[in-house]
């Protein structure tokens, strides 16, 4: 069953997603070589207790964090370590936050220092896919409109979409119906509606689309080992024109 949101419940996600784009900004300024992964977990839990929210992701399944950092080849759900970022890196920075029990989620993906152009290509490609997705985020059409243009968005540029984790709607829940897979034939699925709210989130690969879960249970890897990247808004649907990009500042 899809949860629909009245308009004072959408306030209190809009609340708990712009604590999650504040501490991304905060997170961009942070993300340099020679940090760890740990120290940008540290830094994103401060944000987010200071605005008055609560990490979404910490607990979650026993999940140990409040930030997921995936690095290079890993696609999500990166545990923060002591590891340490270098030149070259990309890292995928996914959090969510709670405000009055309601949640909002983002991630993006950006670049330690100067990146190759095709690695510039990837994270381009991944966020304008994103993008694309949003916009069919519209009062009539169907869920999977989403789902195929981001597809659509992502292989024209020979790289593919990860299937085996998706979007979701998202509420009172970090999860909660539809999933919302970035592949597949557009005009399928329910059609969307006014207090939907959706979490649009493709994860690509610059390689195959299968990825493995490591031996921490958590970190999702490339299984070719090619690079992957990972955008991700919280978008309510509007009675009419574009979503509301709730994780935007
Ligand atoms: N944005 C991711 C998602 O929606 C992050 C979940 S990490 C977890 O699934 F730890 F909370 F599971
Ligand atoms: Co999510």
């Amino acid at each position: 069953m899809i949860v629909l949101k009245t308009a004072e419940e959408i306030e209190l996600m809009a609340l708990a997603s712009k604590i999650v784009a504040e501490a991304q900004q905060v997170l961009l300024k942070e993300v340099k070589p020679g940090i760890t992964t740990l120290w940008l977990d540290t830094v994103a839990e401060e944000c987010i207790r200071d605005r008055g929210g609560t990490p979404a992701f910490k607990g979650y399944r026993n999940y140990p964090n409040t930030l997921c950092t995936s690095v290079n080849e890993e696609v999500v759900h990166g545990i923060p370590s002591g590891r340490i970022l270098k030149e070259g890196d990309i890292i995928g920075l996914d959090l969510g936050a709670i405000v009055h029990g309601f949640y909002g989620d983002g991630a993006i993906t950006v670049p330690i220092g100067p990146i190759p152009q095709p690695v510039a290509t990837l994270l381009r490609v991944t966020e304008e896919a994103m993008t694309r997705g949003i916009k069919q985020a519209v009062v009539g059409n169907r869920l999977s409109d989403i789902s195929h243009a981001i597809q659509t968005g992502v292989e024209s540029f020979g790289f593919s979409v990860v299937r085996d984790f998706v979007g979701h709607g998202i509420g009172r829940q970090l999860h909660e119906e539809p999933q919302v897979p970035n592949y597949g034939r557009p005009g399928q699925g329910p059609r969307l509606q006014v207090g939907m709210v959706l979490a649009i989130e493709p994860m690509v690969n610059m390689g195959s689309p299968h990825v493995k879960v490591l031996e921490d249970r958590w970190t999702a890897v490339t299984q070719d080992g090619s690079l992957s990247a990972h955008f991700e808004h919280t978008v309510t649907i509007q009675p009419s024109g574009p979503p509301r990009v709730l994780t935007a500042l």
